[in-house]
């Protein structure tokens, strides 16, 4: 079995994980604010003299339940009591795996950009790295100094943050690169947020009942506050993990700009769900979120490039074209690639036929969006990019 394919077959696995334990966390952060946001207080005076705060019935796969939030604690702890935190480490454990596998063992090419900086493979990695647990640190101490005070200001002030650190990394290392990053500090910075406060708070309220002492109602009420927080990140971290199949955002001069909108755009979404859990429909919330981000879309798309003047060189052949291609793509694109162990997204670029065959595809990587060749790795000149695009302009034949 040769290298590549294993590397292939591991990050397969660990992707797919990834994805199943990514989607249980992200399903129980929306299903537990959902539940707090909708909570009833309780009219059974029974109920309220055991201390429950709130409570709430649904049904579902045909069955009624009826959930119940003490307001501090229960009188007795119960013996069986769930704590939710494998789905986050587990996320990060294997999203970390991935992107040292994806990026930092491949860091020349996946990591730097030579049109962007000078930035080595192995500073690129430190970069990333280094951002990861920035990312963490920063936000741990605006937390501590401003969500008691005020929550907007802290959300400000860290959004600030964000889009600082994004346009450095634009700046530092290939746009892929840059967007995953911004998405993997902030999901680091989620885990973290259960690793060192959601769970220890509940350890400690777990042990001040054993010693059959009161629970400090503030341990709960902190714990909650980054869980909220949490659930506000989710739908941008899940936007800068998808990115990567979306060359038009990351690809983008003002890359930086598009990853923030398109955040930004999606916070307000999630916020409009939240406002609703409390029967508050806010519906500015989600039309001004899908506003931005339509119109981000709308403002990256690739411009259509000017026709070539009537005097211009004579249209190019196809051979002509398949030569370009053979010289500049299909060391990563052709059956048997020189550079990368197999074609690339199963681009085949080697034969009249398959230039043939993808010259839309070539026309919008190579002309439009001039993200192929990768990193520019195999030289190819603006000169030949201009025969492509009067090629594809005049029909690609
Ligand atoms: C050094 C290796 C390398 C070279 C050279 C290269 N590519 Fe790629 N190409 C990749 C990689 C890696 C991907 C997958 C990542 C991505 O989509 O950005 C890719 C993806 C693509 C895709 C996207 C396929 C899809 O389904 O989305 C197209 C189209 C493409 N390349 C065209 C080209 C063209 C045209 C050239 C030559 C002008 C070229 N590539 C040169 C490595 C290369």
């Amino acid at each position: 079995m040769e290298l590549s394919y294993l590397i292939d077959a591991s990050s397969l696995l660990l992707r797919w994980l990834h994805l199943i334990v990514g989607i249980a966390w992200i399903g129980s952060s929306f299903y537990f604010v959902w539940l707090d946001n909708s909570l009833k207080e309780p009219t059974d005076p029974k109920l309220k003299e055991d201390g429950v705060g709130g409570e709430l019935w649904a049904m579902h796969g045909g069955g009624f339940y009826n959930p119940q939030k003490y307001a501090v604690a229960p009188k007795q702890l119960p013996d069986d009591l769930h704590f939710f935190f494998w789905p986050s480490y587990t996320t990060w454990i294997t999203g970390f795996l991935l992107i040292s596998m994806l990026y930092y063992f491949q860091a020349a090419t996946y990591m730097i950009d030579p049109t962007i900086s000078s930035v080595t493979p192995a500073q690129s990695v430190g970069i990333g790295l280094a951002t990861l647990a920035l990312g963490w640190v920063v936000y741990d101490q605006l937390a501590r100094l401003l969500i008691e005070r005020s929550q907007l200001l802290f959300a400000v002030i860290y959004v600030a943050f964000v889009a600082a650190v994004t346009y450095a990394l634009c700046h530092l290392i290939a746009g892929r690169a840059a967007y995953i990053h911004v998405g993997a500090m902030i999901a680091t910075t989620m885990s973290a947020n259960v690793f060192f406060w959601i769970i220890p708070a509940q350890r400690k309220q777990v042990a001040a009942m054993q010693r059959g002492e009161a629970v400090n109602p503030l341990w709960g009420k902190r714990a909650k506050q980054r869980s909220y927080h949490n659930n506000y990140l989710t739908l941008p971290v899940l936007f800068a993990m998808i990115s990567n199949h979306y060359a038009s955002t990351y690809n983008h001069p003002q890359a930086w700009l598009v990853l923030l909108l398109i955040m930004l755009g999606s916070v307000l979404i999630r916020h409009f769900f939240n406002l609703r859990h409390k029967k508050i429909v806010r519906w500015e919330y989600p039309i001004a979120g899908l506003a931005i981000i339509f119109a981000t879309l709308v403002w990256i798309a690739p411009k259509p490039l000017p026709a070539p003047a009537s005097n211009a060189a004579p249209t190019p052949t196809l051979a002509e074209i398949t030569a370009i291609a053979q010289a500049r793509c299909a060391g990563c694109h052709a059956e048997k690639p020189t550079i990368m162990p197999v074609a690339q997204m199963g681009v085949m670029l080697d034969t009249p036929e398959r230039v043939k065959q993808f010259a839309q595809r070539i026309h919008e990587r190579s002309v439009q969006l001039k993200n192929m060749p990768l990193a520019n790795m195999t030289q190819m000149t603006d000169e030949e990019r201009a025969r492509i695009g009067a090629w594809y302009a005049a029909g690609a034949k």
